[in-house]
């Protein structure tokens, strides 16, 4: 069953300066489906518009970002509802916390520089729950337990604590009211290897005492192979590909896919490895037809003008390219 269904997305942030209008086309025509229990991935280039997806199907949607079409469906427990329709800025601050919860980019921007850790806990328990003080720290305690940290980090100020320690501590935060589904955008980012490697343990730990949904955002594929149950990789405000990520590793169809998959270092192989050529295009002017064309090795003249549409190739795996039409 799905828990999540976004349909013909587009998110735009829309400027007016000097008399002139621009839009930066971050999400473009986004549809999928995510199911209840699963590790759903969504890859792709910095900037091809991965924490905008996440802003606007958590409901954070503010000037200069405006959804202009598209639906963003929950199913909790039965109860359908869609995010884009609740108009109240307080209900949907409800939803967030408690059904859904996003664990934004960049750790500082959750934990408050200038107060101690204790205090965000406090705003988000008191936010939604009327506890005394003993509840409150009963809570906290038993949450921070179950997930190897130390009740003395709350009396911590953010900056007192490695980048590693803070980002456990946002997600901990996150997650202390047990959200149904969980977006966690780009976790472990700007960690070193030792350090990411326990936050994908605390991830998997969450997720498997909590049993929510997961929704992660990353550039980082090797962590989308060893946590993801399904794949989708986005290029330049569309999704491009997705289905089982073991598939999406083996056979990969996009040409697009195929070579972020040919940048990544392999086992025992030498040889130099290329990267990805060409740089990824301006989300204000997209270049037409498919947008991927420009970069593309196997460019046809219809790729020039038409946009290819994802079209399913058996198992779930779905791709959006007009080398695959012929062979389904
Ligand atoms: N507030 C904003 N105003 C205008 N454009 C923006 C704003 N925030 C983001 N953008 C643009 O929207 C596009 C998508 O940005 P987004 O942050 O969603 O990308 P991303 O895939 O998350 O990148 P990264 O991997 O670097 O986090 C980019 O072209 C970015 O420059
Ligand atoms: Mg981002």
């Amino acid at each position: 069953m799905a828990i999540l269904e976004v349909k013909d997305l587009k998110a735009y942030y829309i400027t007016h300066r000097y008399g002139r209008t621009t839009s930066v086309k971050a999400v473009d025509g986004v549809s999928f489906k995510v199911e209840k229990d699963e590790i759903y991935g969504i890859a792709g280039e910095s900037g091809c518009g991965k924490s905008t997806l996440l802003k606007a199907i958590s409901g954070l949607v503010k000037p200069p970002l405006q959804i202009l079409e598209g639906g963003v469906t929950y199913n909790f427990d039965g109860e359908r509802l869609n995010i884009l329709a609740l108009n109240d800025e307080k209900q949907r601050r409800k939803l967030r916390g408690a059904r859904l919860s996003l664990v934004p980019q960049g750790s500082m921007s959750v934990l408050n520089p200038v107060r101690r850790v204790r205090k965000s806990f406090e705003d988000v328990l008191y936010a939604h729950f009327d506890l005394s003080e003993q509840e409150f720290e009963d809570v906290v305690r038993k949450h921070l337990d179950a997930l190897g940290l130390d009740w003395t980090v709350m009396h911590t100020y953010p900056h007192q604590l490695s980048g590693g320690m803070r980002q456990r501590i946002t997600i901990a935060l996150s997650t202390i009211l047990k959200p149904d589904i969980i977006f966690a955008d780009e976790p472990t980012t700007a960690l070193d290897v030792v350090v990411q490697r326990g936050v994908v343990q605390l991830i998997k730990k969450i997720k498997e005492e909590q049993q929510n949904t997961l929704v992660l955002v990353t550039h980082d594929l090797s962590i989308h192979a060893n946590l993801c149950d399904r794949l989708a990789v986005m290029y330049a405000g569309k999704i491009v590909e997705e289905g089982e990520v073991d598939r999406i590793f083996s056979t990969p169809k996009h040409p697009y896919t195929i070579m972020l998959l040919n940048s990544l270092p392999k086992l025992g192989d030498s040889s130099p490895r290329s990267s990805a050529p060409g740089a990824p295009p301006s989300l204000v002017n997209p270049p037409s037809g498919c947008r991927f064309h420009p970069r593309c090795p196997y460019v046809m003249e219809r790729c020039r003008t038409e946009s290819p549409d994802l079209i399913e190739m058996g198992n779930g795996h779905r791709v959006a390219c007009f080398l695959e039409e012929g062979s389904k």
